[in-house]
């Protein structure tokens, strides 16, 4: 992800998300090289964002922040494709864990995850607003 892809990254964002990341937040991820990653996927003939991920790396350790797919784009693979990516580069780096958070009611990321192989950890309790909800924290151990 680079400052001029910010456009499409919103507009997916927006659209995505009820509490949807600010601008601000998605530039100090840019620029937070020493942990944080933000991976954009690009439609090549439309040369533009479809998807992307943000994840942080913490020595032996990645948790995913935030990864979406443009609803016109969705159901094709792309999420798993993205993700699948970050746990494969993640066991060539020698990560031992991955870790994330999901609203119950969010049924095609939960799908996403369980078919990627995350295992259910615990229930952070009212971690979500607008609407309050609960978060699924999911985990995978890579070694
Ligand atoms: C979650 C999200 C990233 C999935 O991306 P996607 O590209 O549509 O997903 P894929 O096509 O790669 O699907 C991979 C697997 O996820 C599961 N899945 C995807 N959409 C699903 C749905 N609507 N219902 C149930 N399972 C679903 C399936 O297991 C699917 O495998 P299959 O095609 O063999 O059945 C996408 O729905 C999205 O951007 N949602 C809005 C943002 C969001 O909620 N992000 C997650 C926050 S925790």
């Amino acid at each position: 992800m680079e400052t001029r892809d910010l456009p499409d990254v919103l507009a997916i964002e927006n659209i995505s998300f009820p509490n949807p990341w600010h601008e601000t937040t998605f530039r100090g991820e840019i620029q937070n090289n020493d942990l944080s990653y933000p991976l954009v996927v690009i439609h090549r003939n439309l040369d533009k964002v479809i998807g992307y991920i943000v994840y942080w790396k913490i020595r032996e350790e990645v948790q995913i922040n935030n990864i979406a797919v443009h609803p016109d784009f969705k159901s094709m693979g792309i999420g798993e494709a993205i993700l699948g990516d970050v746990i494969e580069e993640a066991r060539a780096e020698s990560v031992h864990y991955i870790s994330l958070e999901v609203r119950p009611s969010n049924t095609a990321a939960r799908g996403l995850y369980a078919k990627l192989g995350f295992e259910l950890i615990g229930i952070r309790r009212n971690y979500y607003s607008n609407p309050d909800e609960d978060a699924i924290v999911l985990g995978m151990s890579l070694s």
